[in-house]
């Protein structure tokens, strides 16, 4: 670290990694960790809450009248219960356990926008989606005969919003957006996009994939008539995420999935649909999954958002900084008001190759196109190099990465 810099003094990130057992591994030795957009490391305990139900209450969930099942049950129950209040929502019942983020958008656009969009309605959806926010929407537009539009990012990958009137009119029926772009690093104003759609008695799709792990979330404050999150990127397992949706929305979308626990009854030729949430959770659920959410919200909480939320913006503000300094590094996305992803290219190296190169210097960074081909298309570029922060990375770790770019530059000049 630069003289004179200081780490966030209110915030111990050194000890907050103690709880992460990857850095630990001998043949993780010196892994810097900044891929944290694509999915997060997990803490010990979020590793023991998933264990501890394997090995101590292992039963189904909702089916069995024995002492283990029974805990199973409250166990997954309360991990619903700690992640509406997590997000701020009215009802636990609102809260539907999915996969991912992925999965949770595709119940809105099988179950709900199938039901209600036709061939003389629009759906909106922004330039700097994730592939999950926009091939649903796609589809569904090609489906029902919808028109599929889009809300422009300007050359800062921000969306300006005195685009809305002209786009939103009684024909929208949904509207999808980001709240934090996985490329760009971008904030959007999702309220105001919000208000704005409910003027003209559109829904709003939010997807909170970047937004949850980092900042505080309120969606009855956003109004958001659906909210979707992974929480494989807030600490919690792979395969458990969060479909939220309205009561009154929920209870006239379509279950997505037919079959065990969703039904209240049975009969030769039809059946009747169980409450919210069960009519959407279809089979065995993600139950350990569950668990660890609920263990990976006990550990944000333990923190406090608001303090992960500094911490991620003094890394990012101070990654800013630094990268500036760089040569020919170009940084993509505003320089404020950003989350904590931040993506860039430098010379003409391929961002694969910065990549590669990289990791021989134990440095986990992401390469690609992120899964939003038009942010790609849109900045002309076929790929670019990604470095995301959390709770556990420090400001040294980035003066690491400083150095390895500049050390990169190098390296490949000789090869031109
Ligand atoms: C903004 C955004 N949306 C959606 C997703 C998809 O998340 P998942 O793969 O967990 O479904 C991601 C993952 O990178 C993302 O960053």
């Amino acid at each position: 670290m630069e003289s004179g810099t200081k780490e966030n003094t209110s915030f111990d990130a050194d000890k907050i990694r103690e709880h992460f057992p990857i850095f630990f591994q001998p043949e993780n030795e010196g892994l810097i960790y900044f891929d944290s957009a694509a999915t997060s490391q997990r803490p010990r305990e979020v590793l023991t809450a998933c264990n501890n139900f394997y090995e101590k209450i292992n039963a189904n969930a909702h089916r069995g009248a024995y002492k283990i099942a029974e805990k199973a049950t409250a166990a997954f129950e309360a991990a619903r219960e700690k992640t509406a209040k997590f997000i701020g929502a009215g009802r636990t019942e609102e809260i539907i356990f999915v996969r991912s983020t992925t999965e949770a958008i595709n119940f809105v656009a099988y179950g709900w926008a199938r039901k209600f969009i036709g061939v003389e309605d629009e759906i909106l959806v922004t330039e700097m989606e994730h592939h999950s926010n926009l091939i649903p929407w796609q589809v569904a537009a090609q489906k029902t005969g919808a028109r599929l539009r889009f809300l422009k990012m300007n050359e800062n990958g921000v969306l300006p919003l005195d685009q809305l009137d002209s786009l939103l009119s009684r024909k929208t029926k949904l509207v999808a957006v980001t709240h934090v772009s996985n490329v760009l690093g971008t904030v959007n104003p999702v309220k105001e996009i919000i208000r704005a759609a409910h003027n003209v008695g559109a829904k709003v799709v939010v997807d909170g994939a970047q937004s949850v792990p980092h900042l505080p979330v309120d969606v009855v404050d956003l109004d958001a008539d659906f909210f979707a999150f992974s929480g494989h990127k807030m600490l919690a397992p792979m395969g458990i995420g969060v479909l939220y949706g309205k009561t009154a929305l929920l209870e006239e979308m379509e279950p997505v999935y037919y079959g065990g626990e969703m039904i209240n009854d049975v009969d030769y030729y039809q059946s009747t649909w169980n409450d919210l949430p069960w009519k959407f959770e279809a089979g065995t659920q993600n139950i350990a999954g569950a668990i660890g959410l609920g263990a990976a919200i006990d550990f944000i909480n333990s923190i406090g958002i608001d303090t992960i939320r500094e911490h991620d913006h003094s890394l990012t503000e101070y990654a800013l900084n630094e990268l500036k300094k760089i040569k020919d590094l170009v940084i993509l996305g505003p320089t404020e008001n950003r989350g904590p992803a931040i993506s860039f290219t430098l010379g003409n190296i391929h961002a694969h190759d910065l990549a590669t190169y990289l990791d021989q210097k134990n440095i986990a960074i992401r390469s690609g196109h992120h899964c939003a081909k038009l942010v790609m298309k849109k900045f002309n570029v076929a790929a670019t190099a990604r470095a995301s922060f959390y709770l556990y990375n420090t400001k040294s770790e980035i003066d690491a990465l400083v150095h390895a770019l500049n050390e990169a530059k190098g390296y490949f000049s000789k090869w031109r």
